[in-house]
């Protein structure tokens, strides 16, 4: 047996995977309800399963770099097709911006929380992440994001909405972020959700170091299938090129993506059903004493019990446990103990989930009165 450690990146200790035990429990047990991840209760449509069997019957062959799909997805944004990078979901366009503009020692900027995949991603090049608390409202603090700005920031990200606070960073604050003119990813993984709201996606036009990424697998509730893209100027998108591993989205999650993007009424109700769910399981939430649900604009709902005496994880021990619900508890924040995050389920599930929150917490008086 050789010593890898000689081999290995010296920086690897300091990477720890993206934690995906709770999907083997899951996928193990399909009787649990999955609101631990933020995806889609509902499956793909008819119509996007007949694109992905047809496209199977292809299989044999290659897939190009989707230059049909990509003229698609660029005239929603009034760009063109070299605008566009399309991938095996958005996970992938993280990982291709770590590895285009980061080396070991450099800093890549990022919120706290949201999505943990970046800080994984940039640690695997070997990055020194740095985070700036959101605001004790869960608001960007953007000027304290100004100032952890250093000549050896690389990478900034802005995700918006953010996971898992689910509110949009305003407009003028992002400007002055991307007038820095340090790459900046604009991560709009749930803006599909709110069409209402505008996609950053002009900025691209004057800005070349701006990217803003897209995924399928929130609104359009393609997970499973896996697709993403990256909208950004076309030389860094060449640069892209240079980088990926060629044929890296399938022919089937191209055509799923395809047969998915002439579906608008399917993404309506889609997102509308979501929408529902959050405003019924912040309303819901909101009428327990101690209990703070933040709105979202996404398909999840960060929910702070500390005021009601409990910890986060608490309540997700007792939701699995009694109730077969797997949620999200998040790490304390600003001194509060009581996150855990609820991804969106069913109507049927979001009741549940609620029910077993209120039981919880209503046996937890009792005990303190006892
Ligand atoms: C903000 C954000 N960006 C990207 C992703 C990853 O999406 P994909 O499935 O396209 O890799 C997620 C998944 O939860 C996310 O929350």
């Amino acid at each position: 047996m050789v010593e890898l450690k000689r081999f290995l990146v010296p920086w690897i200790d300091q990477v720890k995977p993206y934690d995906t035990d709770d999907l083997l429990i899951a996928w193990s047990r399909p009787e649990l309800k999955r609101m631990m991840i933020n995806e889609n209760p509902i499956p793909p449509s008819e119509k996007v399963i007949e694109a992905v069997l047809e496209a199977a019957k292809l299989g044999n062959r290659y897939p190009d770099s989707g230059p049909r799909l990509r003229a698609k997805i660029a005239k929603r944004y009034d760009l063109g097709a070299e605008n566009v990078y399309i991938s095996h979901g958005s996970s992938e366009i993280i990982d291709m911006i770590m590895r285009l503009f980061v080396t070991p020692g450099d800093e890549v900027l990022l919120p706290n929380p949201t999505f943990s995949l970046y800080g994984i991603r940039a640690k695997a090049v070997g990055a020194n992440v740095v985070t700036v608390d959101l605001t004790s409202d869960l608001q960007y603090d953007v000027p304290a994001m100004l100032r952890a700005v250093t000549p050896r920031t690389k990478v900034i990200v802005v995700c918006t909405p953010n996971n898992p606070t689910g509110d949009f960073i305003p407009d003028d604050d992002l400007m002055k972020i991307v007038e820095l003119g340090i790459p900046t990813l604009i991560d709009e993984a749930y803006l599909e959700y709110h069409m209402e709201h505008e996609s950053k996606a002009p900025l691209i036009r004057r800005y070349n170091h701006v990217i803003v990424a897209h995924t399928m697998s929130k609104a359009y509730g393609m997970a499973g299938i896996r697709f993403g893209y990256a909208l950004g100027d076309e030389t860094l998108i060449s640069y892209f090129r240079k980088i990926q591993i060629p044929w890296n989205t399938s022919l089937l999650s191209m055509a799923a993506a395809e047969a998915a993007l002439e579906e608008e009424e399917e993404l309506r109700r889609k997102s509308a059903y979501n929408n529902a769910g959050v405003e019924y399981v912040c309303k819901e939430l909101s009428k327990v004493p101690g209990l703070k649900p933040y709105y979202s604009h996404g398909n999840y709902v960060l929910v702070d019990a500390t005021d009601a005496g409990a910890t986060g994880k608490e309540i997700v021990d007792y939701a699995f446990e009694k109730s077969g619900i797997m949620l999200k508890a998040f790490a304390p924040f600003r001194g509060r103990n009581g996150f855990f995050r609820i991804a969106l389920g069913t109507h049927e599930e979001n009741t549940l989930c609620v029910q077993s929150i209120k039981r919880f917490l209503g046996n937890r008086k009792k005990e303190k009165k006892a």
